[in-house]
């Protein structure tokens, strides 16, 4: 069956969230690499915290959160110019690089980001990287009040782009939105984009491990929660076939 729109997660999927890894280096020399994964581990963690309390708050205000549980957690301690100035670089990700060809070449369908960012993040981040002119749609949680995986934050792909949850392509490397996306019954592309073999290489190389691995170890393999993806693909530039081919 035809897909009618593919509908991209932002973070981790078009944006590469290490790329953060620049900014938390340069503010703090030795630190970047623990700076940038636990914050990324905790501002998720915050995500579903919130879902459970039942205490939404935007990610904006997440982000913040963790970058400020991070830094008391590794105790650093920085001014609020340089605390901005890391913030800040969440509005100029680096997008992977096969994301605007990939778009480019499926523009015959309908083209849509689906995230948890607030609009005041998306907004600037995609304009930014350009990806403004290639998609259809900028989709934030915030309209639903609920981040993935709850099902109303997927449903508000249906309400946007009145198009099926069958007649989409929802596309995350994030494994538990890829789960929560099966689950809501979109059809889903995963982004395997740290293969099996070499995380395990990664894992066997030493009794210590780097805290990127360690992140990799936690959010960047498949989760067991019984929801496999229609596609598993290493990368956005396989997309276009599997699109064409459906
Ligand atoms: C997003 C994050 C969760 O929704 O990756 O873009």
């Amino acid at each position: 069956m035809p897909f009618k729109a593919v509908v991209f997660d932002a973070y981790g999927t078009l944006y590469d969230i290490q790329s953060v890894a620049a900014v938390t280096e340069a503010a703090f020399p030795g630190h970047g690499d623990l700076i940038t994964q636990i914050w990324r581990i905790k501002q998720l963690e915050y995500t579903w915290l919130r879902s459970l309390m039942r205490h939404y708050q935007d990610f904006a205000t997440v982000t913040r959160d963790s970058l400020a549980y991070t830094l008391r957690t590794v105790g650093l301690s920085c001014d609020a110019a340089t605390f901005d100035r890391i913030m800040d670089k969440y509005l100029h990700l680096d997008l992977y690089p096969d994301a605007l060809a990939a778009l480019g070449a499926m523009n015959d369908r309908k083209l849509a980001i689906l995230s948890n960012g607030s609009p005041a993040m998306l907004e600037p981040l995609v304009t930014n990287s350009g990806l403004d002119c290639l998609l259809d749609a900028v989709i934030s949680v915030d309209a639903a009040k609920a981040f993935k995986p709850r099902p109303h934050a997927y449903a508000l792909i249906e309400s946007t782009l009145h198009i099926a949850p069958a007649d989409v392509l929802f596309v995350s490397s994030n494994p538990w939105d890829a789960s929560g996306a099966k689950s809501f019954g979109l059809r889903v592309a995963w982004i395997e984009r740290v293969s099996a073999r070499a995380m395990a290489a990664a894992c066997a190389r030493g009794d210590l491990v780097a805290p990127l691995t360690m992140f990799n170890a936690l959010r960047t393999q498949m989760d067991e929660l019984g929801f496999a993806p229609d596609y598993r693909i290493a990368a956005l530039s396989e997309l276009p076939e599997i699109v064409a081919r459906a």
